[in-house]
Order: structure tokens, then sequence, then C-alpha cells
């Protein structure tokens, strides 16, 4: 039931070569977005995932921008807080941030830190792992605020880019590359 959601899921992804830069395979989530009913399917196959595989989760934090989108779905459904890491200058507040690696130069991840209370268990949520260096910070970040990562899940995972060899918490991907 779950891998035959999960196959027409996969169908509603629309590929473009060479975009943003040539040699990059882009993969668009939101053609999938465009169709309720497949929406909506995305919708339960979160959910059940994370019942099945990070039930103890307390909240979930999503990473800016197309992370939210996915994170505050999964939070109304599990009645959890929805937390955001943003890139800078956007969080007003007291904050931790982390300096993270792209392919080219660097980018910085900021937190709210009246929003993660010590042990905080917490479900890190985006919508593509790549080379992992995104989820990689969002997990620093969590840590690095007294929270615990329980676990990350992805819409979306790029297989040759090996970007879960970067995480140390458990990854849980929906849709493979
Ligand atoms: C994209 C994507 C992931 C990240 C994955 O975000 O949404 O967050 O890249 O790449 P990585 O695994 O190599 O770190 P982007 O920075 O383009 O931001 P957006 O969500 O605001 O479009
Ligand atoms: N973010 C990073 N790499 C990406 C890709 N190949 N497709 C869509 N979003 C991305």
């Amino acid at each position: 039931e779950m891998e035959k959601k999960l196959k027409e899921l996969k169908e509603h992804i629309s590929t473009y070569p060479d975009f943003p830069t040539p040699g990059i395979v882009f993969r668009d989530m939101f053609s999938l977005l465009r169709n309720p009913a497949a929406f909506k399917d995305l919708r339960d196959v979160m959910v059940e995932v994370t019942k099945r595989n990070i039930p103890d989760a307390q909240a979930v934090v999503g990473l800016e921008s197309r992370g939210f989108l996915f994170g505050s779905v999964l939070a109304i459904e599990l009645g959890i807080p929805f937390i955001p890491i943003r890139k800078p200058g956007k969080l007003p507040g007291e904050l931790n941030s982390v300096t993270y690696q792209l392919e080219y130069g660097t980018d910085k991840f900021e937190i709210q830190k009246e929003s993660v209370q010590p042990g905080l268990k917490v479900l890190l949520v985006d919508d593509l792992l790549a080379t992992g260096g995104s989820l990689k910070a969002g997990c620093q970040l969590i840590e690095e605020s007294g929270g615990e990562v329980a676990g990350c899940l992805v819409i979306m995972e790029l297989l040759e880019l090996r970007g879960r060899d970067k995480i140390s918490q458990p990854v849980f991907s929906l849709l493979e590359f």
C-alpha cells in the first residue's frame, strides 16, 4: 500500500536537467504540490513513517524554505510544535547560529533560543537531501541549542551524493533518486 503510493508520488516530481547551473539535475517538488490528491497522499505517508520510526518526537524543526512546507503539515498532524531554522537576519530575539559549507562558499542558519527547551526531542524535516550540508548544519544547531535530534525526515534523497553519510542521526527518506 505504502510502496504503491510512493511509486505514484515519485511520478509527480518533475525533473529539470542543468538547473540552476550546468550539471545539476533539479528535482522539483512543486509539481507534486500542485496536485491536491498527491499532496494529501504525501502527508499521509509522512505521518505514517514518522509514527513508525520516530514516535517520540516532541517538536518538528523545518529548514527554510522548502522544509517549511512539509514540516508544518507534519507538526499539525502530529499535534506538536513547529520550529523554524532560517537563513540569517530573519528571526527576532536571542539566536543560536551555525555556519555551514555549500558547494561554493558558506551560508548560515539561525534558530530562536527560546524555541528549544533542554532535552527537547526533535524531528528535523527538509524537502531534499543532496550533499547533506544543510541537514548536518540543522542537526548541529538543534544540539547546540540543547535539543536532541530524534531523527531526520526528507521527502527526496539524491543517493549518489551520499549525503546521509554526513549525518549521525537516523535519516528517513521517502523518494529516492
Ligand atoms: C535546498 C534544499 C535543501 C538543500 C539540500 O535548499 O531545499 O535544504 O538545498 O542540499 P544539501 O543537502 O546539499 O545541503 P536551498 O538552500 O536551495 O533553499 P530553499 O529551500 O530556500 O530553496
Ligand atoms: N537542492 C539541492 N540540490 C537540489 C536538486 N538537485 N534538486 C532540487 N533541489 C535541490
